[in-house]
């Protein structure tokens, strides 16, 4: 039997294929326990989600902690956000609590709108939702109390609650008054600790580095990088040897060498590598490159998308990062060899391309192309 392929991307990492951030784990995990709030920063795809996955598992089954899981994706409205809300309170705060299902329903009796529950018929889980049409006033007294649960129910049977906003900077999408709702409701609750991730950083600075704004000083920040070179060799070599294949220290190097620890990036580029490299034999050089074009074959027409969206002095400052990254970009020198416009219009195109988190700054003034792969798509495609 052919094992299967050990790297996965796109789904969050968990179990074995979760690795290093530890650090950042105690960490978290420390601050949950304490009450205290924080705010995890990283552009997407970087593993917040994950972390944040590992270390509620850890705090659930090693600290008896209630953790409620929120995710903004796709949330529309507030009814649909209320609605989430409800389905996290009751799932992973009020069952664990009140072993029988009906009780842990009850917990909704307060409510001034009630959720509509469905039970599926599948598996005889609850789903809950609120209709639409209700005034304002209402909707946001249903959320503030829904915020209020977690505190509320844990402190009456003497345990630790937490909270997770994941992609949290959708909040201002769904409605620009929430987080005020927010932050005057969880400002009453010292003991459960908020935790709140978010991948557009521009957004996440404003709503948690502005002084006018309500999360101001609110929470500890916590930023994510990619993960460690040395870790995530090891992980590599050990995924191949999991599954009875092999893989030289040299394509172990040039693989972070592509990705620069890009956790996504990396897995995807070692997915292709595992499936470049026949069963029982170890990964070469003739299957790094293999895996490498397989990548960009795949991701060509989002490349594609971003090339054709970007105007000419972007399209030009991603060419000359490709072939010349961490330079001084705005000096003269640099703008002349790679024929770029004057100084201020090579810094409006690096302030979009740092914005769309294309590029990344290093060291003052010195730029690379971040998202995985596109220095090398540009280098033999964009022209
Ligand atoms: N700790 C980790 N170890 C290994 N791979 C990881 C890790 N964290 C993230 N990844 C990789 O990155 C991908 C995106 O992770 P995710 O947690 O969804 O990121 P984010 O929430 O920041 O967008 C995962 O599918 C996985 O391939
Ligand atoms: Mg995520």
């Amino acid at each position: 039997m052919t094992s299967r392929n050990p790297f996965n991307f796109g789904d969050l990492a968990l179990d074995e294929s979760f690795t290093d951030r530890e650090v950042e784990l105690s960490e978290l995990k420390s601050d949950v326990l304490n009450g205290q709030n924080v705010v995890v920063f990283a552009p997407r795809r970087y593993g917040k989600s994950s972390l944040v996955w590992r270390a509620t598992q850890e705090l659930v089954s090693d600290d008896d902690v209630l953790v409620a899981q929120v995710d903004l994706m796709r949330t529309a409205t507030k009814e649909q956000f209320a609605a989430k809300l409800a389905q996290a309170v009751y799932e992973q705060i009020a069952t664990p609590l009140f072993r029988a299902r009906e009780r842990a329903s009850q917990v909704f009796r307060g409510l001034r709108i009630l959720p509509v529950m469905t039970v599926d018929a599948s598996d005889g889980t609850l789903g809950f939702s609120f209709t639409s049409g209700h005034t304002d006033t209402d909707v946001d007294a249903t959320i503030e109390k829904l915020f209020e649960l977690p505190a509320e129910l844990s402190a009456e049977r003497g345990r630790r609650a937490a909270v997770v906003f994941d992609e949290f900077q959708e909040i201002l999408d769904i409605d620009p008054h929430l987080p005020g709702l927010m932050r005057a409701s969880f400002q009453a609750q010292p003991d459960v600790a908020h935790v709140y991730l978010g991948s557009k950083r521009s957004m996440m600075e404003r709503l948690f580095n502005d002084e006018n704004e309500p999360f101001w000083r609110s929470a500890k920040q916590m930023e994510l990088g990619v993960i460690a070179p040395t870790a995530f060799a090891e992980f590599i070599r050990e995924r191949f040897q999991s599954t009875a294949r092999g893989v030289e220290d040299s394509v172990v190097d040039a693989v972070l060498a592509v990705t620069q620890g890009h956790p996504y990036g990396t897995q995807e580029l070692c997915y292709a590598l595992w499936e470049e490299t026949p069963d029982g034999e170890t990964a070469a050089d003739t299957s790094f490159r293999a895996a490498l074009d397989r990548v960009l074959r795949s991701e060509n027409a989002h490349f594609t998308r971003i090339w054709d969206d970007s105007p000419t002095s972007q399209k030009l400052l991603l060419q000359a990062l490709a072939r010349e990254p961490l330079q001084k970009i705005t000096s003269g020198d640099f703008r002349r060899r790679h024929g770029l416009p004057t100084s201020s219009s090579v810094q409006r195109a690096v302030d979009a391309l740092l914005d769309d988190e294309l590029i990344a700054k290093d060291a003052p003034g010195a730029y690379r192309i971040a998202e995985p792969f596109l220095a090398e798509w540009v280098l033999r495609f964009g022209s």
